[in-house]
């Protein structure tokens, strides 16, 4: 399918009319000016500022290192760059989960000092006065089910979430009540594509799903995977449209070769 690239700026609203119609939403992880430039350009409806950039950009093993200030930093210079894709913002480890005021405060910090358009935060119906509170100041949130990689500790893993009755029943219930509270979407992570279909059609607001399936009203992955710059990291889940690792590797390990011959610069890249 095309992409309208002539939409101004894509909203909350739009993806609400993506859902309506029947349309897929498109949303890709981005952390720096100059990759989402590109993305924003290839028509991406939405750009996540995900907490992933703890793991991608700063190598560290978990989401829960990444401070508030570091996520400014990163939605700033995508904001920058960013002049179609809706911008969504993770609110870190530790910024939300305690109490409402200091989540909306956090939340309030993002919009202000990033110029992002929405928030997201990982959980259900324990952080419901958070998700409440952030609402009222009119800040869009976006919920985030299933595995939540905030709470890796307490998983102790990785793999699918929701495959018993229980967990499924309790993330039914908790996307229920991120819509109920005003929540525009939620993102769908490594569940069951059953279990996803059921969520989304129960839904009105749409469902971004990663690891969750063909049902989903869009899909999200985040850039180093799907561009194959993380050489190792190949879960069942993902499509790898590139294989950056090894071209940028070529082309860097042709450099070092051409100074070491003594080949680069030539006269003509000279003064
Ligand atoms: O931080 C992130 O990149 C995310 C996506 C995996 C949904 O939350």
């Amino acid at each position: 399918m095309s992409v309208n690239k002539e939409i101004k700026r894509i909203t909350t609203h739009t993806l609400q009319e993506m859902k309506n119609r029947g349309e897929r939403i498109a949303m890709l992880t981005a952390y720096d000016y100059s990759m989402a430039a590109i993305v924003d350009n290839a028509g991406m409806d939405c750009i996540l500022v995900g907490d992933s950039a703890s793991n991608v950009m700063a190598g560290h093993e978990t989401t829960l290192p990444i401070t508030l200030d570091q996520m400014i930093y990163h939605a700033s210079s995508v904001v920058r760059a960013a002049s179609r894709a809706l911008v969504i913002v993770d609110l870190p480890f530790g910024t939300y989960q305690g109490n409402s005021k200091e989540a909306l405060a956090s939340a309030v910090r993002i919009m202000k000092e990033s110029g992002a358009h929405a928030i997201k935060l990982e959980g259900g119906i324990e952080i419901a006065e958070s998700v409440s509170r952030i609402l009222t100041a009119g800040i869009p949130v976006m919920g985030h089910l299933g595995l939540t990689p905030q709470s890796i500790y307490k998983f102790g893993t990785y793999t699918v979430r929701a495959k018993e009755e229980a967990e499924a029943a309790k993330l039914k219930a908790d996307a229920l009540k991120l819509q109920e509270l005003g929540c525009f979407g939620v993102v769908l992570e490594k569940i069951p594509a059953k279990l996803a279909k059921e969520v989304t059609e129960s839904l009105a607001i749409p469902t971004i799903g990663i690891g969750a399936g063909q049902h989903c009203d869009g899909q999200v992955l985040v850039i180093h995977d799907m561009l194959g710059i993380n050489k190792g990291f190949k879960p069942r889940f993902l499509r790898q449209y590139s294989n950056l690792f090894d071209v940028m590797n070529g082309a860097i390990e042709n450099y070092v070769g051409d100074v070491k011959a003594k080949s680069f610069p030539s006269e003509k890249e000279e003064y």
